[in-house]
């Protein structure tokens, strides 16, 4: 493969204390099971010793759990954008459903650039409206019906984006009455992966908080995740990152949380065209949304549509959050005109993203500068 352009790699070893691992166990997990698959770590003495170290800890698992837990393969929620073809993650994550709702809106403005105060303002109205849908409607696909053709249809974008004022911020507690909260976190790692014969991978993987429980399983060197965060504990209060999210995505027994992540295939005329994800929590898929519209209606390149700054409006808390020394001055007035309101933040996402020149065939590999992380083929 060759690529558009190389970075210079950055390295990162991360250690743990002894205490965590041992050399004679610590390679042993993967190992396993790549040879015997995923009953090799939801059953069996891997598993035993899990649940032993968890309940050691004061935790509650039991073998029972692990043994009637197992990854399931989906089918993408497919969308289309201006006569692109998206691929999304479908539900348990919200991404695919929100991202391709907030480009059917979308579709029916013009993006082009310049993209000025009006342009952003459609944009934060498209993300207002598309993630107070995944609070009201969105959770784990084997507890309920979701309504995910109607929410990713053109009809129902249009009906939306009729209801946005073009002049001025909606409220989103007119939207609905409910009450917003606090601060995003940010610790999930995407990476975009392209093989010679064009099979693509978008991967976006998290433990939810930095280092997940920060628990390690004595003896087995990997990191418990912490995404029992990601559920909605109650109704009425708001989740630790900011989020407000209804009664689909109370937590219960045997039930998968909501996630954000959206990792992304973008297709032309069939073939691949872009791939990309983000980190981010709840801001995740507005990430996305700004990288495909960098693309798609912007006219920008690849590491232009990386590097642009971005904005984020999860529905609650109702503020705009804006990538800090990023954005032009008078679009933040003009945008506080329209009666938003603004919050800078350092960065927004990490989208390491692929763009495959549907002219020449190359790969153009693009590293986001705003965490760590490179490009790089072999
Ligand atoms: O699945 C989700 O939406 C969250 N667990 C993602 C958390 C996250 O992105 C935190 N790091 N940036």
């Amino acid at each position: 493969m060759r690529l558009g352009r190389s970075f210079s790699r950055r390295t990162v070893v991360l250690t743990l204390p002894e205490s965590c691992w041992s050399s004679e166990t610590l390679h042993r997990p993967s190992g396993r099971i790549a040879e015997q698959g995923g009953d090799a770590f939801y059953r069996g003495d891997l598993a035993d010793r899990m649940v032993e170290d968890v309940r050691r800890h004061g935790g509650n698992w039991t073998r029972e759990d692990l043994a009637a837990y197992g990854a399931v393969v989906r089918e993408p929620v497919h969308g289309t954008y201006r006569g692109y073809e998206v691929l999304g993650a479908s539900p348990p994550s919200a991404g695919g459903v929100v991202l391709i709702e907030m480009l059917n809106v979308l579709e029916s403005a013009d993006l082009s650039e310049p993209f000025d105060d009006a342009k952003v303002h459609l944009m934060v109205e498209a993300m207002r409206r598309a993630y107070y849908d995944r609070s009201r409607y969105l959770g784990d696909p084997d507890f309920l019906d979701m309504p995910v053709e109607e929410l990713t249809s053109k009809e129902y974008a249009r009906s939306l984006f009729t209801g946005i004022d073009l002049q001025k911020a909606t409220a989103s507690m007119g939207l609905h009455r409910e009450e917003g909260g606090v601060k995003e976190n940010m610790e999930t790692t995407h990476f975009s992966i392209i093989d010679r014969e064009g099979n693509a991978v978008a991967n976006t993987f998290t433990l939810e908080d930095n280092f997940g429980s920060k628990a390690v399983v004595t003896g087995l060197g990997f990191l418990l995740n912490n995404e029992m965060h990601d559920f909605n504990i109650n109704p009425d209060v708001p989740s630790h990152q900011g989020g407000f999210g209804g009664n689909p995505n109370l937590i219960g027994p045997g039930k998968r949380m909501l996630s954000s992540m959206s990792p992304t295939i973008v297709l032309r005329e069939g073939r691949p065209f872009l791939i990309t994800g983000s980190p981010g929590g709840r801001t995740i898929t507005n990430t996305v949304l700004q990288v495909l519209i960098g693309m798609i209606d912007r006219g920008m390149s690849l590491r232009q549509a990386v590097d642009a700054a971005r904005v984020s409006h999860n529905w609650l808390p109702d503020v705009i959050r804006y990538e800090a020394g990023r954005w032009n001055r008078s679009i933040l007035a003009n945008l506080q005109k329209r009666r938003h309101s603004l919050k800078d933040i350092e960065f927004l996402g990490d989208a390491h993203s692929i763009w495959i020149d549907p002219v020449s065939g190359l790969y153009h590999g693009e590293a986001d500068f705003r965490r760590m992380g490179w490009a790089e083929g072999f």
